[in-house]
């Protein structure tokens, strides 16, 4: 441990509210892939945070313009027009195929809040006062706050912090049935993620994601996508509905937006934005100059570089080499947006053994491990993190 790190951790343990079980490290440096500790030592990053530096560390086109923005204005209120917010909205409308208006906030779980939001005003103006039901997935993540934990499709994360916002209800992913007999005119919305992230990368089926559409327009119910971990390239179109052909009514973005400045959005068809009016929603830092700049120049290089197909290139040779590990049940995900199950429950000691050996992944709970590398990894890179887990797999 750095001498660095030692103090940081005392401290860590002292004033830190204990939500997040750290690992003993200290990154203070990163350039693409790369990842750099307070002792110097290198990793390379198969996590990119938790799926947010899409272009890799410290790049610079981001770090200029942020820093000019920096120096320019940080920061008015809502009140006013600033610059790159129009521009940003334009651009991901432009994104989106047109014919929406966006909203911005500052997370993935604000950004499904002001969705979820959108979506009842939405319903009540539709369909009366009790069509505000909105239905999810089972092991599906929509963030932390208490509407988007109530959201959320995991019972062992909303437990400990009932009574929970009421009006979701959860179905079981792939299962068009069970989507069906839930619908009724209470329901106003459906949510769901493209490819499910934090569950373990689980992928919504093509034809059910097409039956899910065709569903809610039979019964003029709004499809929700949450984009915030599979949008901005991750895998290989600007949001993963576009590789599925089914085209949401609202979707919500965060995550890679800026390149790991905290930003997030609402992009809803006019016709749905316009159910809200003035002071039904707001944020006092949400599109600011600052993290709007830094994602027009992410976009911009995340496009410039072609690192959608770059997602899509390596993501399959990342699948075929995962597939070869003897001691896996199952290989899931899109361009670089991949998950494995492990046949035996030592997900969490493979991702530690994987980490001293310099590579950093992500478990998911005992059995699964997750791969969200930046959108520039290469397949030399993807062949060192095979050997760094057949090692693991082998000593575990
Ligand atoms: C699909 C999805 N939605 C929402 C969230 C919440 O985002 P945030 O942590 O920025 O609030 C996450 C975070 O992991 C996510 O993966």
């Amino acid at each position: 441990m750095g001498a660095l790190l030692d103090t940081t951790a005392a401290l860590d343990a002292r004033f830190h509210m204990p939500t997040y079980a750290r690992r003993p490290i200290m990154f203070v440096r990163g350039e693409g892939m790369r990842l750099f500790d307070d002792d110097g030592r290198e990793y390379l990053d198969f996590a990119s945070g938790i799926g947010v530096v899409n272009l890799g560390h410290a790049h610079r086109a981001v770090a200029s313009a942020v820093c000019a923005q920096m120096q320019r204005l940080v920061h008015v209120s809502n009140l006013y027009h600033v610059e790159h917010r129009d521009v940003l909205a334009e651009r991901l409308v432009a994104l989106f195929g047109g014919g929406a208006k966006v909203f911005f906030a500052n997370s993935g779980a604000e950004a499904n809040e002001g969705a979820i939001k959108l979506a009842r005003r939405w319903g009540k103006t539709r369909g009366g006062e009790a069509c505000t039901r909105i239905i999810s997935a089972e092991r599906s993540f929509h963030g932390r706050t208490l509407a988007t934990l109530a959201a959320t499709g995991q019972p062992s994360k909303q437990e400990a912090f009932e009574p929970l916002p009421a009006g979701f209800t959860h179905v079981p992913l792939n299962d068009i049935d069970a989507l069906f007999a839930e619908m009724d005119e209470t329901v106003c919305a459906v949510l769901l993620e493209p490819i499910q992230g934090e569950g373990g990368v689980f992928p919504c089926d093509l034809a059910y994601l097409a039956a899910v559409r065709t569903l809610c327009d039979e019964r003029g119910v709004l499809l929700i996508l949450d984009e915030v971990q599979t949008g901005f390239f991750r895998t290989g179109t600007a949001f993963a509905w576009q590789g599925y052909g089914a085209r949401p009514d609202i979707m919500t973005l965060a995550k890679g937006m800026a390149n790991g400045l905290p930003i997030g959005a609402v992009v809803a068809l006019d016709s749905v934005a316009e159910a809200f009016r003035p002071g039904d929603h707001g944020s006092t830092f949400g599109g600011g100059p600052v993290v709007c700049a830094a994602a027009l120049a992410t976009i911009d290089a995340l496009e410039s570089e072609s690192l959608g197909e770059n997602a899509i290139r390596v993501g399959s040779y990342l699948r075929e080499q995962l597939s070869t590990l003897a001691a896996i049940t199952d290989v899931r995900g899109r361009g670089l947006m991949m998950g494995i199950t492990l046949a035996e429950p030592v997900a969490p000691a493979v991702a530690a053994t994987a980490l001293n050996q310099g590579c950093v992944v992500l478990s998911v709970g005992d059995s699964m491990l997750r791969f969200l590398p930046p959108l520039v990894c290469s397949n030399a890179e993807v062949d060192t993190l095979l050997e760094t887990l057949s090692a693991a797999l082998g000593s575990t």
